[in-house]
């Protein structure tokens, strides 16, 4: 069978509109593609802390809410953290909120992320400049530290008064990581809220931690503990609440009892399970400083700034409030975290 020869024109129209008809799915005429998903990244230094799965469960929530994709990684080192910006980017990301393992890898994260296209907000560490001094270029939402550590002070000093012991028997053992600015913040709050209460300067110990957990505020309190020794009453505090925790531990360990600790730790979400234990220990109370709050939160400036264009503020900063076993049930669930 042969074809009349058709013009050249008429035959590539012929094409083009087959080529056209073949294509799948079709969409309806005029109607735009939707718009792709945006996604973000939440990097934490310490995924075991309930803390950090706290601020993943608040992203969790801005997620759902947006309707942007979270995608949660550990980033426990360096080179975990770099490859996690080269997995976001390979992914599609348009940005991510970090809690970076070491403040100093600030400028090379910076640098990845730019490079990469991403946009970063930093929460809980602020990140470091090569001079030492805070990148305040990069968004941070963080605690109120100093403010917050003085609450953990005044909470001692008050406790230690309701409970009526003198400050001859009495000695404080703040466990201290004071490499990090939060923390430093942190336990000098601490420390000038429980001198401005009366509280003896030369019976204020500090003790630093190696690492931030459990085992690291243990370690430090045992060192304090075994030179130490003869005080009836021990006042014990850090920066967070595992920090504390393993500082009363370390009483315990020594036949300290809660009728004479008062422990105080900060952030309220690393001391549940203290709080449900049968009978009370020496960890009297935490200053609750919202971690679903804060992961909601730094997502959702992050979402609007890669949606909009909105950056967002430079230093948001987060209160606190003090919770114990009486209240924790109700402030927590208040707080929409229980
Ligand atoms: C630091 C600590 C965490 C937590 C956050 C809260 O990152 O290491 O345990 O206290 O601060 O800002």
């Amino acid at each position: 069978m042969t074809f009349p020869r058709l013009p050249r024109l008429f035959l590539t129209l012929i094409v083009a509109f087959l080529a056209g008809c073949s294509k799948q799915p079709s969409s309806p005429a005029g109607a735009a593609a939707a718009p792709a998903k945006i996604k973000l990244g939440y990097l934490v230094k310490q995924p075991e802390e309930p803390w950090f799965q706290y601020e993943w469960k608040g992203a969790d929530a801005a997620a759902a809410k947006y309707g942007f994709e979270l995608i949660k990684i550990a980033v426990p080192d360096g080179e975990k953290t770099l490859a996690a910006i080269d997995s976001l980017a390979a992914n599609g990301a348009q940005g991510f909120v970090i809690c970076t393992p070491d403040v100093r890898l600030g400028p090379a994260i910076v640098a990845k992320a730019r490079a990469a296209g991403l946009k970063v907000v930093t929460v809980d560490d602020r990140f470091l400049g090569a001079d030492g001094n805070f990148l305040t270029e990069v968004p941070y939402l963080g605690l109120s530290a100093t403010k917050i550590g003085r609450m953990s002070g005044v909470t001692l000093a008050a406790e230690m008064q309701r409970r009526g012991w003198a400050a001859a028997d009495t000695a404080a053992c703040i466990v201290t990581f004071e490499e990090l600015a939060t923390c430093r913040e942190r336990t000098d709050g601490i420390i000038a809220a429980l001198q401005e209460s009366g509280f003896p300067a030369d019976r204020i110990f500090k003790t630093p931690q190696r690492t931030t957990d459990i085992p690291g505020g243990l370690d430090a309190a045992n060192a304090l503990l075994a030179q130490k020794s003869g005080f009836k009453h021990w006042l014990v505090a850090g920066m967070n609440d595992s920090a504390t925790l393993g500082a009363v531990r370390a009483t315990e360990g020594q036949g300290y009892t809660a009728t004479n600790v008062i422990g105080v730790g900060i952030g309220g979400m690393d001391c549940l399970d203290e709080f449900r234990k049968p009978a009370p220990t020496g960890f009297h109370c935490s200053i609750l400083a919202s971690a679903p709050q804060e992961g909601y939160r730094t997502t959702e400036m992050l979402y609007f700034w890669v949606k909009d264009g909105t950056p967002p503020p430079p230093d948001t900063r987060t209160e606190g409030q003090p919770v114990t076993r009486e209240n924790f049930e109700r402030v927590l669930k208040a707080e929409g975290v229980l």
